[in-house]
C-alpha cells in the first residue's frame, strides 16, 4: 500500500491526499450517522484526467474506490467499508460550471458542483434547473446523477435521469468516456448515459454532465390544504392533474404524525392549518402567463375541491416568503427525524391506484404488531413516492428498538410493497442499506443481468464494491 500511496503522489499534490485520521474523518460517516468506515486515504482530484490516473493506479494495485459527492445519501453508498483498504474519491474540487448554452437550453457542469449553485447560476440567466431536494445546499450533481435523485419537482420535470443529456465518465480501466453531447435525440445503440445514471458509483465515475434547463416560471403559487383520508388526497391530485395539467409542479403529502414530530423539534415550523388534519398537502402551481392567471386557476380548483368534500381547509401563501415557510415545513421533517434519533426509513413507490390500500393496510398491521410506534409517513405523493418511516414509541430508546425491530418492520413494509407491485427504493438508491433485499425484489433474471453488467464494466470489482450488487 505504501507503493500505491507513493504513486498517488505523482498524480496529486500532497495536500489533496488525506491520510491522517483527523483529515479523513469528515468523509467517513454518512449523513444519517448510520455507517462509519475506514479509508487508506481520501483523495481530492481536480480534473477528469487526474481521476483517470487515480483509477489506473487503483486497477494496477487492486485498490477499491468509493466515489463521493456531498455525502448526503441515505443508503451508505458513499461510505467506505471497515477494512481501511479502500480509498474515498471525493469530487468536491471538480466544481466548475463549464458552460450555459442559451440556444440549446443546457448547462454543462462538473460532478462536484453543489446542486444549489447550479440552480442559482441557471436562475441568473433566467433559466430554471428544476432538480430540487432538501439537501440541495450540500449534495453535488455527480451524486444526484449517481443516485438518480428525485425530490420535489419530479411530477413536472422528471428525476435526475430525465434532466440529463450527456455525461463524462471515467471507467474502471481509467479511460475517459466523453459523452458530453447536449442532444435530445441520439439512437446510436446502447444508451451508455442511462447505464451510469443511478449506478451509485459501481460502474464508473461521473466527472461532468450536460443538464437540461427550462424557462423560469413568471409566477408560483403555493397552498397547504387539509384532507381527511388518503383517497381524498389522491382524488385531489387527479383533480389538479386534470385542471392544472403541466402547471402543477409540486404535490407533497404530510401526515399528522410527521408534522407533530416537526413541531416538537422546530416549534417555528407549526402547521398553519388549524386542528391537526390527518393529511396536509402542499400544492404548488407554476405559470408562464401571469400571476393573476395562476392565482385564479388555483382558487377555482380549490373551490371545486371544497365543493366535492375533498378538503376541509386551505391556506394560500400570500408571498414568496410565506411560500418558502410552507416548503421549509415540508423539508424539515427529515431534519426532525434526524433530531429525534435513528429511524427506520422506507423510501417506496406505490402505483397511485394501490396507495389507499397500501397505507390503510400497512398502517393497521404496523400499529397492531408494533404498538405505540410513530408512522412518519410523508413524501412526493404526486409520484406515488412515500417516505414511510417508522420511529419507536415515545420514550423508547431508538437504538435498542431498532436492534430488535428493524428486520421485522422492514419485512412487513416490503411485503406490502410487493403486494402492491411497488418499489423498495423510489429515489434514494440501494447503496449498502438495501443490498440484501435487492435480489428478491428485482427477481433472479434482472439481478443476474445487473451482475453481468457489473462484471463486464468492472471485472476487478474496484468501483464501490458491495454496493447495489455483490459479484
Ligand atoms: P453522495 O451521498 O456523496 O453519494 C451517493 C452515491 O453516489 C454513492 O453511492 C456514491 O458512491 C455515488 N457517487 C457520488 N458521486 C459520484 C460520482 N461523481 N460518480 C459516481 N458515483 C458517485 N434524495 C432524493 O432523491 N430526494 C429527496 O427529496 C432527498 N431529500 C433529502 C433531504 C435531506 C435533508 C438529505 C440529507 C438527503 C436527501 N436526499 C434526497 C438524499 C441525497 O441528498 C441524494 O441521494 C443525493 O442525490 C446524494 O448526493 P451526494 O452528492 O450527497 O452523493
Ligand atoms: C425527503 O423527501 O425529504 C427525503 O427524501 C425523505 C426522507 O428523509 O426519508
Ligand atoms: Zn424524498
Amino acid at each position: 500500500m505504501q507503493i500505491f500511496l507513493e504513486q498517488l503522489h505523482q498524480v496529486l499534490d500532497q495536500k489533496y491526499i488525506l491520510t491522517e485520521d483527523q483529515d479523513k474523518n469528515p468523509y467517513l460517516t454518512d449523513w444519517r450517522k448510520r455507517y462509519t468506515g475506514k479509508a487508506l486515504a481520501v483523495v481530492l482530484p481536480r480534473t477528469a484526467q487526474e481521476v483517470a490516473q487515480i483509477i489506473r493506479l487503483c486497477a494496477i494495485n487492486q485498490v477499491a474506490v468509493v466515489p463521493q459527492g456531498g455525502h448526503t445519501g441515505f443508503c451508505g453508498g458513499a461510505t467506505p467499508d471497515s477494512s481501511g483498504k479502500q480509498i474515498v474519491l471525493n469530487l468536491k474540487r471538480m466544481n466548475t460550471i463549464r458552460e450555459i448554452d442559451v440556444a440549446n437550453q443546457t448547462i454543462t457542469v462538473e460532478a462536484g458542483c453543489i446542486l444549489q449553485a447550479i440552480q442559482e447560476k441557471a436562475a441568473a440567466q433566467d433559466f430554471l434547473f428544476p432538480l430540487s431536494l432538501g439537501a440541495e445546499g450540500s449534495c453535488m450533481i455527480g451524486g444526484n446523477l449517481a443516485t438518480n435523485a428525485g425530490g420535489t419537482n419530479v411530477l413536472r420535470y422528471g428525476n435526475t435521469r430525465d434532466l440529463c443529456l450527456g455525461l463524462e465518465v471515467v471507467t474502471a480501466k481509467g479511460e475517459i468516456w466523453n459523452g458530453l453531447k447536449g442532444l435530445r435525440k441520439d439512437n446510436t445503440g446502447y444508451d451508455l448515459r442511462d447505464l451510469f445514471i443511478g449506478s451509485e458509483g459501481t460502474l464508473g465515475i461521473i466527472t461532468a454532465a450536460v443538464m437540461k434547463l427550462y424557462p423560469l416560471p413568471i409566477s408560483q403559487w403555493t397552498t397547504l390544504v387539509a384532507a381527511d383520508s388518503v383517497v381524498s388526497t389522491i382524488t385531489l391530485l387527479n383533480l389538479f392533474q386534470k385542471r392544472a395539467t403541466s402547471l402543477l409542479t409540486g404535490f407533497e403529502m404530510m401526515t399528522q404524525e410527521s408534522l407533530d414530530l416537526n413541531e416538537k423539534h422546530f416549534p417555528q415550523m407549526a402547521n398553519p392549518l388549524k386542528g391537526n388534519p390527518p393529511y396536509t398537502v402542499l400544492i404548488e402551481l407554476s405559470d408562464h402567463e401571469s400571476e393573476a392567471h395562476v392565482r385564479q386557476l388555483l382558487e377555482t380548483i380549490l373551490e371545486e375541491a371544497f365543493e366535492a368534500g375533498l378538503i376541509s381547509d386551505a391556506v394560500i401563501a400570500n408571498n414568496l416568503a410565506q411560500a418558502n415557510t410552507f416548503w421549509h415545513m415540508r423539508e424539515h421533517i427529515t431534519l426532525a427525524q434526524a433530531e429525534e434519533g435513528a429511524n427506520l426509513k422506507h423510501d417506496i413507490t406505490i402505483p397511485l391506484s394501490a396507495l389507499e390500500s397500501f397505507i390503510e393496510e400497512t398502517d393497521a398491521l404496523v400499529r397492531a404488531k408494533f404498538p405505540g410506534v410513530r408512522i412518519i409517513n410523508f413524501g412526493h405523493l404526486g409520484d406515488g413516492n412515500l417516505h414511510y418511516n417508522i420511529a419507536p414509541p415515545i420514550g423508547v430508546d431508538h437504538k435498542a428498538f431498532n436492534l430488535t425491530n428493524e428486520k421485522p418492520i422492514h419485512e412487513l413494509v416490503y411485503a406490502q410493497v410487493e403486494r402492491c407491485q411497488g418499489s423498495i427504493s423510489a429515489e434514494h438508491g440501494v447503496g449498502q442499506l438495501k443490498l440484501e433485499g435487492l435480489r428478491a425484489h428485482k427477481g433472479e433474471v434482472a439481478h443476474e443481468l445487473m451482475k453481468t453488467l457489473k462484471r463486464a464494466l468492472d471485472p476487478q470489482n474496484i468501483l464501490n464494491p458491495h454496493k447495489v450488487v455483490s459479484i
